[in-house]
């Protein structure tokens, strides 16, 4: 594996063994067990939105690794003043061994793989979060003994975690139902392609999508740089929340996941959050493991 852009560009094998070497790395942390796969490797963190999770688990996998993280903020690189991502890319390339970018534009994160000669690794844009998707499927078949035949339900906003959630998802045999508001849907190429190549359904009636999930999951209503539209989208997402009433509809063994950071009594209540915070908690750690795992894969050579 070169590089990790999107979900869309893994088969179900690689994802399975991403998985697997997490797994891996998981259980020899926990048993102290040393793991220096990248010793001597750097790698560059590009970061032009912020970030807690992502953050410190890239630089704290990278020291696991025996390797080293460099945080580089958009706010100092010269990309931050117009430098051309090409030339970032070919500059980045004769120092680094990997660059993981978080930033708004696709684009710009499938051009540095294109110019640069280095594994880039996507660490979210506006258009998908192949790396949290990750920690969610490891969950997933850490709670649910397997993935495939479970039923995942994602209420709330159609964005960047609904992308990589529904390919994810699909790719991995789960059956997903969305339920989000007219306007506010995930990407209709997406979208096709899961009613093509899978059990796929996108609805505004958050009570049907959420009928017999073995997995319900949300986000946030306004993502990073739609904080102007905060308040408007509060009313649009009314009702499209993770509550009693939707627990309720589903499996009585369903499990709650949430990406974080999150907004209670908006896409999620507390009492909900607080219910399931074992099953939160251990996705966000499954952050490390599962990112481990695709540093591994791109960078060990
Ligand atoms: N879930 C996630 O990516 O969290 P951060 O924004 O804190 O990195
Ligand atoms: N949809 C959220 C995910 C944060 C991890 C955002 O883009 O802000």
């Amino acid at each position: 594996m070169k590089h990790l852009l999107k979900l869309m560009d893994l088969s179900a094998k690689e994802i399975s063994e991403i998985l697997n070497l997490a797994d891996q790395l998981k259980f020899e942390k926990k048993n102290g067990i040393k793991h220096p796969l990248l010793e001597g490797k750097t790698l560059g963190m590009i970061f032009e939105k912020s970030s807690t999770r992502t953050r410190v688990s890239f630089e704290t996998g990278m020291y696991d690794l025996g390797g080293m993280a460099l945080f580089l903020s958009s706010r100092d690189l010269q990309i931050g003043r117009g430098e051309p991502v090409e030339d970032t890319a070919r500059v980045l390339s004769r120092y680094l061994d990997g660059i993981m970018i978080r930033t708004f534009d696709q684009k710009e994160v499938e051009d540095l793989a294109k110019y640069g000669s280095i594994p880039v690794i996507n660490g979210l844009t506006d258009y998908c979060h192949p790396c949290q998707v990750l920690a969610d499927l490891m969950t997933i078949r850490e709670y649910k003994d397997g993935i495939s035949g479970n039923k995942l339900c994602y209420i709330g906003d159609g964005n960047n975690m609904t992308n990589s959630l529904i390919v994810g998802g699909i790719k991995m045999g789960m059956e997903v139902s969305v339920a989000c508001p007219e306007g506010y849907r995930p990407d209709a190429e997406i979208m096709q392609w899961a009613e093509k190549n899978g059990k796929f359904t996108c609805t505004d009636d958050v009570l049907k999508a959420a009928e017999g999930a073995d997995v319900l999951y949300t986000d946030v209503w306004a993502s990073m740089g739609q904080e102007a539209e905060a308040e408007a989208r509060k009313k649009i997402f009314k009702g499209y929340q993770i509550n009693a009433e939707v627990m309720g509809v589903a499996k009585s063994d369903a499990i709650v996941l949430h990406c974080l950071p999150a907004h209670r009594e908006e896409e999620i209540t507390a009492e909900v959050f607080e219910a399931h915070a074992n099953e939160i908690f251990d996705e966000a750690e499954n952050r490390l493991h599962a990112q481990k795992a695709v540093l591994v894969k791109c960078l060990s050579k």
